[in-house]
């Protein structure tokens, strides 16, 4: 080799190193919906692991110290992009419907939805998958034993954790489903009334129950000593479940949809989530005017009138994917958009009343999201939950586990509204073995070498703070902005806007009314976004967590 060839190698040479010194990133970065779930990740970042591992960790901590968002008897949806060949996963940890379930199990003899049996005590749960994605998730990407990323989990839920207001709006709210459970009212409870502030809830037997999964991994909870008390505790108090349905549940790898908006990439939960798909069709539809920049005058309008035909499409079209065809190709496609867009109105609200009838509609807070990403770009985004706050309500004895009412995201009635008032289809029916249809909508966004990680509990209203949050990031605005801005919500029926009552006497709100659309305050304000955000030209990196919750986001180098 002559020393021309040699000079230019050496130049090719640091041209890759400072290449790959570029990709690493200069700190990790979590945003969760609590400080100490947030720790945990770090915890665990610190021990060698990567955003998988990171995501047991805070997945768990979420589960001890967020009862009433998420927990070990729920489900969810890991979004995961491994740096190394950048391949973008999504773990379907969703709950499945025991095999005694059946179609009209929720309607009495005059075919009307019995709402207590849908959503309060064991014939509301799921056979819950968070433990199965746990284990699935350290085993086949991450780089620690399970037992290192629960480790904080157990810690927390032995030594316990302080009650903070969240807590006390949430377990006020959900008191008296509480009060019917023994060991839930011993656990989340203080003589049957909302704890104090400051007041510890320790939790040593879902301590146990973690530790059987670390121990065991999968089979550690769906099989052995652990099922058959779950399947007794639930059968003795009405519920359906079988040690069969529990040695069946399986988490499911799934292909994230995908899309894009003005020129960025958008990756998001496939069903049985409705997240991703409603998301990604309600920006086709915004994006046939101006390019998807209107003007800031009518944006608030359009936005809704996108929402409105993607949220119906929903309700007529998605379910779970192993049950039922779904045309994913069509509703996601750019012509189909054009088409839908074609009769919105730039002056006038569509009324959605040709399609169907009004209901009244009750929300929620509840379910949890957080957003990872390590020092090697690994991401994770995920939306977790066990329904309403606190779930089902219902501790199995002797477990520590609280368990989900996600049976009530299924149509107990197709055609009749759940506790969001959303209207789901024959699609959605109930069928043994199936996953009811969700909104969560975990998601990344890829634009100029930037990157967003994202996601927010609420319900119905997931997607439409999503969607309004993406046209922030898009937009230029910093991370913070993302998560703190106001909100405004359609969801085709009721055929109203739901708005944070700072967002309903604004210009933008005015800009609503004159257009015939009718709108409500939502009383207080909704979600919790928890969001990461990376530029990999400037190197900028945050992590911030909702001002409506008490999480934390927070950037910190990890020195091995
Ligand atoms: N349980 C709320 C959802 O999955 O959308």
């Amino acid at each position: 080799m002559n020393r021309n060839s040699c000079a230019r190698l050496g130049v090719a040479l640091l041209l890759l190193l400072s290449i790959t010194a570029q990709a690493r990133l200069p700190a990790a970065a979590i945003a969760s919906a609590h400080p100490l779930a947030t720790e945990a990740g770090f915890e665990v970042l610190d021990q060698g692991g990567n955003a998988f591992d990171a995501a047991v960790a805070v997945s768990a901590a979420l589960a001890v110290v967020e009862p009433h968002g998420s927990g070990m008897g729920g489900g969810g949806f890991w979004l995961l992009h491994q740096a190394d060949g950048g391949r973008n996963i999504m773990l379907d940890g969703r709950e499945a419907a025991p095999g005694a379930a059946s179609r009209d199990m929720y309607l009495d003899n005059r075919g009307q939805v019995v709402r207590d049996w849908a959503i309060n005590g064991p014939s509301a749960a799921g056979i819950p998958g968070q433990p199965a994605a746990l284990a699935h998730l350290a085993s086949r990407y991450g780089r620690l034993p399970l037992a290192t990323s629960l480790a904080p989990a157990i810690r927390l839920a032995k030594q316990g954790f302080p009650v903070e207001e969240h807590y006390r709006r949430l377990a006020l709210m959900r008191r008296d489903v509480l009060n019917r459970s023994p060991e839930a009212r011993r656990i989340f409870l203080s003589n049957g009334e909302v704890p104090a502030a400051g007041q510890l809830i320790v939790q040593p037997e879902l301590a146990a129950l973690l530790e059987a999964l670390a121990e065991d991994g999968h089979d550690g909870f769906y099989r052995g000593e652990l099922a058959q008390k779950l399947v007794d505790g639930v059968v003795d108090n009405g519920g359906l479940w079988s040690l069969e349905d529990l040695a069946g549940y399986k988490v499911v790898e799934r292909e994230p949809v995908t899309g894009t908006f003005r020129g960025a990439k958008i990756i998001s939960a496939a069903p049985p989530s409705s997240g991703g798909v409603v998301l990604i069709q309600a920006l086709n539809i915004l994006e046939r005017f101006n390019d998807g920049q209107p003007d800031p005058a009518l944006l608030p309008h359009l936005a809704i009138e996108s929402m409105r035909r993607a949220y119906r499409d929903r309700a007529l079209h998605l379910g779970d994917p192993d049950f039922v065809d779904m045309p994913i190709e069509q509703l996601l496609d750019k012509d189909y958009a054009t088409g839908l867009a074609a009769d919105i109105k730039l002056d006038r609200a569509t009324p959605s009343s040709s399609l169907g009838k009004p209901v009244t509609v009750e929300q929620g807070n509840h379910t949890s999201h957080f957003s990872i990403i390590d020092q090697d770009g690994n991401r994770v985004a995920a939306t977790l939950s066990i329904n309403l706050p606190f779930g089902s309500g219902f501790v199995v004895p002797g477990t520590g586990l609280l368990l989900n009412n996600e049976m009530d995201d299924f149509s107990a009635n197709p055609g009749a509204p759940n506790a969001y008032g959303l209207i789901g289809g024959e699609a959605n029916a109930i069928a043994p073995g199936k996953r009811p249809l969700s909104s969560m909508t975990p998601t990344f966004i890829e634009w100029d070498g930037k990157v967003a990680i994202l996601g927010t509990p609420g319900g119905s209203r997931i997607i439409s703070m999503v969607m309004l949050s993406a046209l922030e990031a898009l937009d230029g605005k910093p991370a913070k902005d993302w998560v703190s801005r106001p909100r405004f919500h359609h969801q085709y029926q009721p055929d109203m806007v739901q708005a944070e009552p700072d967002f309903v006497g604004t210009e933008a709100g005015k800009s609503l009314l004159v257009r015939g659309h009718q709108m409500e305050s939502t009383g207080r304000r909704y979600g919790n976004m928890q969001a990461v955000f990376w530029d990999g030209r400037t190197g900028k990196l945050e992590a911030v967590a909702d001002p409506r919750g008490i999480g934390s986001g927070i950037t910190r180098p990890i020195n091995r």
